[in-house]
């Protein structure tokens, strides 16, 4: 059997444009353009092309984005006064800090300064405790959400599956882990110290596998029929010398042959993260202006 594939990048187009229709909205209704700030300290050139992506997405989806660069040798105390100056700018509904920060600034002291209603990355304490207690008003990290989005597209409702999460980071493990039990799944994560990981993979009727290890997950932990997320983005030697190629955390030809649904690398979750933040900015915005939530956003 060959595993359906999740086409993340169609599944992120439908939703931009969906989030262009309310964003015009949301400009109708208040005189003013939802705004995300974008903060980038230093000129790491990854996170420099992920910040350039997130800004031109904002704008083209009728937002206003504004991205604000700052050097390497930026203080924490020169950080942690722009993120006061965008807390209290009218304009401005959501706040990125672009992570990695460079070594003299402590990336848990500038995120604990964004407000928690700007905090698009849902990376806040208020946030994760929102989302933790079951709160619908928590901003929620974008890459669960697109996983999450992903997953009800293609499976309904998703109560009562098994749901195995392999990753136990803040950004993506944890708080993906906390969306499947709001979906009445029954949740493992499971992470580098688990006994028997093949093993309690082979349960999973969901496997989101999110540790950062390139292939790991194999075709033979996959129960027959299920549904796989891979949120690995691993650049390793390519097949000539000198070139490299992406692939996920899981070994995506044998997985495929299991799965009945899965996502490949590229082309699956990364296009959602970006569709996310949009959506948080304009949830964001929506909560801050007093207007109630569109349906379907
Ligand atoms: N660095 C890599 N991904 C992300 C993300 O989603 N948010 C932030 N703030 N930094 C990142």
């Amino acid at each position: 059997m060959s595993a359906a594939l999740i086409d993340g990048r169609a599944a992120a187009d439908a939703l931009r444009r969906q989030l262009a229709i309310h964003a015009d909205f949301f400009r109708a209704s208040t005189g003013r353009p939802a705004g995300l700030a974008t903060v980038l300290v230093g000129e790491d050139p990854a996170s420099a092309v992920y910040v350039r992506s997130k800004i031109k997405a904002t704008e083209e989806a009728g937002m206003h984005g504004v991205h604000r660069p700052l050097p390497a040798d930026t203080s924490e105390a020169e950080l942690l006064a722009l993120v006061v100056e965008l807390n209290r700018d009218p304009g401005i509904d959501g706040i990125l800090v672009q992570l990695p920060l460079p070594a003299q600034i402590d990336a848990a002291r500038v995120i604990d300064s964004i407000d928690p209603g700007k905090d698009v990355d849902g990376f806040h304490v208020v946030n994760s405790g929102r989302l933790a207690i079951g709160d619908p008003t928590a901003l929620v990290p974008c890459t669960p959400l697109g996983c999450l989005h992903l997953l009800k597209e293609q499976l309904g409702s998703l109560s009562g599956a098994e749901a195995v999460v392999i990753g136990r980071s803040n950004i993506v493990g944890k708080p993906m882990a906390a969306l499947l039990l709001g979906e009445s799944c029954t949740v493992t994560i499971a992470h580098s110290r688990t006994r028997d990981l093949a093993e309690v993979c082979r349960r999973a009727d969901i496997l989101v596998a999110a540790v950062g290890r390139p292939e790991m997950v194999r075709g033979d932990w996959i129960k027959p029929g299920a549904t796989v997320i891979d949120v690995g983005i691993n650049r390793v030697p390519g097949a000539e010398p000198g070139k490299s190629r992406i692939v996920g955390d899981v070994a995506f030809a044998e997985a495929r042959e299991m799965a009945g649904a899965i996502t490949p690398v590229p082309g699956g979750v990364g296009p959602m993260t970006i569709a996310m933040l949009l959506r948080n900015t304009l949830v964001a915005a929506h909560r801050r202006a007093g207007l109630a939530l569109p349906k379907g956003l």
